[in-house]
């Protein structure tokens, strides 16, 4: 089998470090080009990144020399992975693209644009059809927040509900390698993140949303978010509460959150778990510090239902789930679509 050539945008950075850990070894899949910022260009990628992945540098990329974002740079793979931060990406995709140029983009600029589809590929797979005739395919991930807290909302969707409240308490890793200094975060809760709590609502609207005449209609979803900076390393947590209108079928909706596996009936997909939703019946579980591990899994605790409130408590990897683990599960995906 013929592999899939990638390069990869910010190869330096937390996202692209995940990146290159999960791609190392991958059966179908070939990283053939690292590029991080202009003053790296050229110099050998061991020499000039600051790796903080577990398990050091793979053997392989260690003497990759880095190129620039550019479609000169990029033409002869088959897909670019970019995770670039915002003001990089706007400018550095679209020109990709407008060469004829594969992404998959981690960034936000074009997240909600109807003719680019958002994918978390358990929750929207189908949504990749509206690519099918196009020459050059670009692709968005969500925010990270909005991949984890997305996985279980579905079924609450199918509910009789009023409101959904989630309250994100997000890793310091979800601001990028240099996002926080030290001091502001060390032994401390910062109770904003800019552009949060408004991105969450309206990707998860547009990921549960319509595929129609070649664009993505957002499904209207009653939600309010608040999203606070907490001092864990790695691993986004949501409280949810659901204001219901009516008692639901609690041990029902489990068994549904439990059996969520939408990407069965694919083979090939190295990177999606059997199942994508864990549910924990401890009352102490999910934790950052036992469940987010390298996984894409998203852990699910302490479900209840109590007075017209059902609530829930949603944990994943910012780095896997949330980033560099349903990039690469979206190619692979597109792969199994024929897309590719
Ligand atoms: N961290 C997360 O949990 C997470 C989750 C979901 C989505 N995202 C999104 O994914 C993207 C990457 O996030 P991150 O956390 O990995 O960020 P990061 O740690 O700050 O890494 C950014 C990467 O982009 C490179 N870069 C910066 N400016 C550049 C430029 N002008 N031209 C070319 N390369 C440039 C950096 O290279 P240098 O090292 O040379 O500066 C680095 O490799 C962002 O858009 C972010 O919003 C992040």
């Amino acid at each position: 089998m013929d592999k899939i050539r990638v390069s990869l945008l910010g190869s330096t950075g937390m996202v692209g470090q995940k990146m290159i850990r999960l791609l190392e070894n991958h059966p179908y899949i070939e990283l053939v080009k690292l590029s991080a910022s202009d003053s790296r260009i050229g110099k050998k990628y061991s020499e000039t990144v600051s790796w903080i992945e577990q398990g050091g540098i793979p053997e392989k990329f260690r003497d990759m020399r880095l190129v620039s974002s550019s479609p000169e740079d990029n033409r002869d793979v088959d897909y670019v992975l970019s995770a670039l931060p915002p003001e990089a990406a706007e400018p550095a995709e679209i020109q990709l693209v407008k060469n004829g140029i594969n992404v998959i983009s981690n960034a936000s600029p074009y997240r909600l644009s109807k003719d680019i589809p958002l994918i978390n590929p358990e929750l929207n797979f189908e949504h990749l059809r509206i690519l099918e005739g196009k020459d050059t395919k670009f692709v968005k991930n969500p925010n990270c927040t909005s991949a984890i807290m997305a996985m279980p909302i579905g079924e609450i969707l199918g509910l009789d509900y009023e409101r959904i409240f989630l309250v994100s308490m997000q890793a310091i890793s979800g601001a990028g390698f240099t996002g926080l200094p030290y001091m502001s975060i060390d032994d401390n809760i910062i109770p904003y993140i800019h552009g949060e709590e408004e991105k969450i609502p309206a990707e998860i609207s547009k990921m549960y949303g319509m595929a129609e005449n070649g664009e993505i209609n957002s499904r209207k979803i009653r939600m309010s978010v608040t999203s606070v900076r907490v001092p864990v390393k790695v691993g986004h947590m949501g409280i949810l509460n659901v204001e219901l209108k009516s008692r639901p079928d609690i041990e029902n909706l489990i068994a549904r959150i439990k059996n969520f596996s939408p990407l069965r009936g694919f083979t090939g997909l190295y990177n999606a778990p059997k199942h994508p939703i864990v549910v924990h019946d401890e009352e102490d579980r999910p934790q950052n510090a036992i469940d987010t591990y390298n996984g894409m899994e998203v852990h699910i605790g302490r479900i209840s239902y109590n007075d017209g409130n059902l609530r829930m408590v949603i944990l994943g990897n910012n780095l896997v789930r949330g980033a560099a683990g349903i990039t690469i599960l979206t190619l692979e995906t597109m792969k199994q679509m024929n897309l590719i």
